[in-house]
């Protein structure tokens, strides 16, 4: 502990002298190094200049507030662990720190062991993180393998970034295929609860009926045929997360359950009395715009900002520009190595299509067709011709008069070929073109 302690740089900011006195004291004697600030622009310069681990910020200062400290440090340190103290205890000031990215909130007064405690806390999760981060680097280079590099993937990755080093509950947001998933798991991989359980439910899957019992468990005698008291979802992730798919599909009676875990931090297994504490974070998906659904009076709207403290929302990727190129890129190698195949190449006309097209399953229908062009491709180059047709004709709709007439009659060679089942003599007949005519035109 103390050769570790020792290492550490800790930056407290304060506008009241005393109180920086005070902790600056408490940390030095606990074997930390200890810069201090009396304001938010000189702890801005001093971590430019110093590597700190830890800022340890006062919220209520004049100028700069302790909230656009904490917000700076987050988008342009990432290596330091927060924590937020003021003399202005309340639930709102608590929620805004850790919205925006504190670690720990820490209320005036407290005790020299309270303030050791969220140190050594905080500095525990930023070793976790650094190791985690370097361990996924090594492995391919982005965080949980989401690639992306728009802007708009950007600011998902720096938003995981932020869920992952608070507790807050997050409602991760996007049409279907896009990532919401994944989206959940790096949060949850990326954070200090990476050792403990991550336990995926989809709530649209579970009947209305199971899902209390999958979700809180129950004791024996319950119900006919509860034979022994068996645990839910919330009890298997204690201390980790559990990953709530498709809220929006959750029934009203669920939801009041749900709100009232959510407020009270505790379960009740069917048919026991006793509530059970656990310590779960919540992250939920919806592919739904879900205040539609609470403006419907299908989801209720206590719950709806409950669950929504961080919102994550994943662009579709038609809007994500080149990012397509890149997943096609990942996609290929990574299909091409398990098939034991020569990676494949697409031609600039196949290019063209597949940017251009609208990819209603987002990233999930492009895995898939790229899985499927590997397995079936029969040399390496992709050419626009063997795109699935309502591919080439939606892209092309999207984009005007853009096809040559090469790819017209790649087309219209494929669709006849299709026609007679493949039957080389008979499509040359409908042609009007001979044998190796049709051959040279089709490779
Ligand atoms: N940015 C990305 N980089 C690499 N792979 C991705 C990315 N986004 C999604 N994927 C892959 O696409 C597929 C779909 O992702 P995921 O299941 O997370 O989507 P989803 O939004 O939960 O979909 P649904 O709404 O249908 O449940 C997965 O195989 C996932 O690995
Ligand atoms: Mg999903």
């Amino acid at each position: 502990m103390s050769t570790r302690t020792k290492e550490k740089t800790i930056l407290v900011v304060d506008d009241a002298i005393d109180t920086l006195e005070v902790i600056k004291r408490n940390l030095t004697d606990g074997g930390y190094r200890v810069f201090t600030a009396a304001h938010a622009a000189g702890a801005i310069e001093l971590l430019d200049r110093a590597r700190i681990d830890l800022v340890i910020t006062d919220m209520k200062m004049p100028g700069v507030s302790g909230s656009d400290l904490i917000r700076h440090v987050r988008e342009n340190h990432r290596d330091a662990e927060i924590i937020a103290i003021t003399g202005y205890p309340s639930i709102q000031g608590a929620v805004s720190a850790v919205k925006t990215g504190a670690f720990e909130y820490l209320p005036k007064p407290f005790t020299d062991t309270e303030l050791m405690d969220a140190v050594g806390k905080a500095l525990d999760n930023l070793s976790l993180r650094q190791s985690i981060r370097s361990q996924l680097a090594a492995r391919d280079g982005s965080p949980l393998g989401l690639i992306g590099e728009s802007e708009s993937m950007r600011q998902v990755f720096r938003a995981v970034e932020k869920a992952a080093t608070a507790p807050a509950t997050v409602l991760v947001s996007g049409e279907s295929g896009t990532g919401k998933e994944l989206v959940a798991r790096a949060v949850h991989y990326t954070g200090a609860r990476a050792s403990a359980p991550f336990v995926p439910v989809n709530c649209g899957g579970i009947p209305e009926s199971l899902l209390e019992s999958e979700l809180f468990g129950y004791v024996k005698g319950a119900f006919t045929g509860a034979f022994e008291t068996r645990a839910g979802f919330f009890q298997t992730a204690d201390a980790g997360t559990i990953f709530l798919d498709e809220i929006s599909e959750m029934g009203l009676t669920m939801q009041v359950k749900l709100l009232r875990v959510l407020q009270d931090r505790e379960v009740y297994m069917i048919a026991s009395r006793r509530p059970q504490k656990v310590d779960v974070r919540i992250v939920a998906s919806t592919n739904k715009h879900l205040p539609d659904v609470v403006k419907k009076g299908l989801f209720r709207e206590d719950l709806f900002y409950r669950l929504n403290v961080i919102s994550i929302t994943l662009p579709p990727l038609r809007e994500r520009g080149d990012d397509i190129l890149l997943l096609i890129h990942y996609f290929v190698n990574r299909f091409s190595r398990e098939a034991n195949k020569p990676a494949i190449r697409f031609s600039t006309a196949a290019m063209h299509i597949l940017k251009n097209y609208f990819w209603p399953g987002n990233v999930r229908e492009l895995e898939n067709l790229v899985q499927c062009l590997v397995i079936m491709a029969e040399n390496e180059l992709i050419d626009s011709c063997d795109l699935p047709s309502l591919m080439r004709f939606s892209a092309n709709h999207r984009t005007g008069f853009t096809r040559t007439l090469a790819d017209v009659e790649c087309d219209y060679i494929r669709n006849v070929l299709a026609s007679v089942n493949g039957n080389k003599t008979k499509a040359s007949k409908i042609l009007g073109i001979d044998r190796k005519t049709l051959r040279d035109k089709t490779g």
